[in-house]
């Protein structure tokens, strides 16, 4: 199910976790209960969908490290897990040259595959992924996202499981960087432009 933008409300911080982080998150997104609920609803969907089947829970490194951690511990159902690491080169918040860091381990054929991202944005780190997995010849392969930003896309891939869509704006926390950091936000959240500002000059000084 995916969320329609009209619902979606852009929270002011109010929650103590977000007291710490108001120097650089300029507002709240999606809340840590709003998280919490969806991914109860997603769970319950996915579980329906894979019962009875051989699943293979393939993860995305690194920033699916909470959605991952959350959404799996309320599958009700026997799964394998593995990872692969991909990673884009730069600081930028555009997905760069992809470099592949972890290959799977686990055998995938004829097993029936949920692969996992936390945002699927332009769509180029999926249609890299999708032909190295669809190569080892799973059952099938259904893709679920944390995040979706439709209006992004450049390639043509969709999301059978949606937590979230969202307008097109760069997002951190609950498990997505900026140049590495404010993976361990519990909520999802927009930075201050002045932290991509200061970044951005650091890395022009080096
Ligand atoms: P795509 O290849 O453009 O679909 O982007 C996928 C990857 O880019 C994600 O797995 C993220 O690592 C990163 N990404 C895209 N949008 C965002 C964002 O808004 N915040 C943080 N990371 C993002
Ligand atoms: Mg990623």
């Amino acid at each position: 199910m995916k969320i329609p933008m009209t619902e979606f409300k852009i929270k002011s911080l109010k929650s103590k976790a977000s007291k710490n982080w108001r120097k650089e998150v300029e507002r709240v997104l999606i809340t840590e209960k709003q998280i919490a609920r969806r991914i109860n609803t997603l769970a319950r969907e996915i579980g329906r969908d894979f019962r009875g089947r051989e699943m293979v829970v393939i993860s995305l490194l690194n920033g699916t490290v909470m959605f991952l951690a959350d959404l799996i511990r309320h599958l009700n159902l026997p799964l394998r897990l593995d990872f692969m690491g991909v990673s884009s080169y730069g600081l930028g918040t555009e997905s760069g040259q992809l470099v592949f860091t972890k290959e799977l381990r686990l055998d995938v054929r004829g097993r029936d595959v949920l692969l996992i991202d936390d945002i699927l944005d332009t769509g180029r780190t999926m249609s890299r992924v999708l032909p190295k997995i669809r190569a080892l010849k799973p059952r099938r392969i259904k893709i679920c996202v944390l995040l979706d930003k439709p209006s992004r896309r450049v390639e043509k891939v969709q999301a059978d499981y949606v937590g979230f869509e969202i307008p097109d704006l760069f997002v951190v926390g609950y498990g997505l960087d900026f140049a590495e950091r404010y993976r361990n936000l519990p909520f999802v959240g927009v930075l201050h432009p002045h932290v991509y500002k200061e970044a951005y000059k650091q890395v022009c000084q080096k």
